[in-house]
């Protein structure tokens, strides 16, 4: 049985709001914090449309999700993250914002807190180097869209205690997601693989060899994945994908990790994907045109 009764989760944009729509979902007391009220605002109405549709499909009733919207608030004081028992970092994807946001957590939470972060490409053992404490400080690498994706990526960093490791563990299984443990390392598994995979996909629409939604029809008909590589990078955005490419390619030197030119070039023109309206493909609203 997980120890853990409330969780904090720092960073409301689009992997913190998902993280604590899990964590509230499965009964969790969930305070989000964010510098920006905006982002508090938005994820909220997100939040809450997320959840009309649970009701409308027969997952959860109304009064259910009443106790749960009641169960998770939003702070932009950051003392308000000292009642959690484990906090997930998912602010900007910055070594100094990370040090900075745990420096001032392990000032106000209490010593038996765990810290995690969230981190797709920055070293756990670096992060936890920052926090004042290492052996208390555990990786959760949810996926997007967390509210949707059930595999957690849990690492422990080169001081992470035994006792802490396991307690995020069991609550990790707490939260209804499936753990598995991997080393820190560069890309854990998922973006190990995903990287260069999806480089390969933007290097074959950069030689003009097929149109994106030919990619992803091969893809998904082929493979039977869910989604094509394209219409995912434009839901990661490419300036996440240039941030995972960097990190990746300089530790492993690996060439497919390497970033296409295609993607500073999208990034340059404002073509982020869903975030910016225009990736790969076009949006408006929900939906996706072109490709
Ligand atoms: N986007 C993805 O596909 C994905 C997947 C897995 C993990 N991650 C990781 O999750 C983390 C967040 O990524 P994201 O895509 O959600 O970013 P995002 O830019 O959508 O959201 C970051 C949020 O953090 C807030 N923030 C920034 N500095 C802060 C601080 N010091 N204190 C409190 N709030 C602060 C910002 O206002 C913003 O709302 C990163 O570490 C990233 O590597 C991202």
């Amino acid at each position: 049985m997980s120890d853990i009764k409330t969780i904090g989760v720092a960073g409301s944009g689009t992997m913190g709001a998902g993280i604590a729509i899990v964590a509230a979902r499965a009964g969790f007391r969930t305070v989000v914090y964010d510098t920006r009220q905006d982002a508090l605002d938005r994820s909220r109405k997100q939040t809450a449309d997320f959840f009309a549709k649970s009701v409308q499909r027969g997952k959860l009733t109304q009064d259910q999700v009443a106790t749960i919207m009641a169960n998770l608030v939003g702070t932009t004081n950051l003392a308000d993250l000292a009642a959690c028992d484990l906090v997930i970092d998912a602010v900007f994807e910055d070594l100094r914002v990370k040090h900075d946001l745990f420096g001032k957590l392990n000032e106000v939470c209490p010593a038996h807190t765990i810290f995690a972060s969230n981190t797709s490409t920055l070293s756990i053992t670096e992060i936890a180097g920052g926090s004042g404490r290492d052996d208390r400080f555990v990786g959760m690498h949810f996926c997007l869209p967390a509210q949707l994706m059930k595999l957690v990526e849990m690492s422990p960093g080169l001081n992470t205690s035994e006792e802490t490791f396991s307690k995020a563990w069991a609550a990790c299984e707490a939260m209804g997601q499936r753990p598995v443990k991997t080393k820190d390392n560069p890309g854990f598994i998922l973006n190990y693989f995903l990287v260069p995979y999806n480089n390969d996909a933007i290097r074959l629409v950069e030689a003009g060899v097929a149109e994106p939604a030919d990619i992803d029809r091969a893809i998904k008909e082929g493979l039977g994945y869910p989604m094509g590589p394209l219409e995912l990078l434009d839901l990661i955005g490419l300036d996440t994908q240039l941030l995972l490419c960097e990190a990746l390619y300089g530790v492993t030197h690996e060439p497919r990790a390497a970033c296409p030119p295609l993607v500073k070039r999208m990034i340059a023109a404002g073509h982020l994907g869903r975030k910016s309206g225009r990736g790969f493909y076009t949006y408006q609203g929900n939906a996706m045109f072109g490709g």
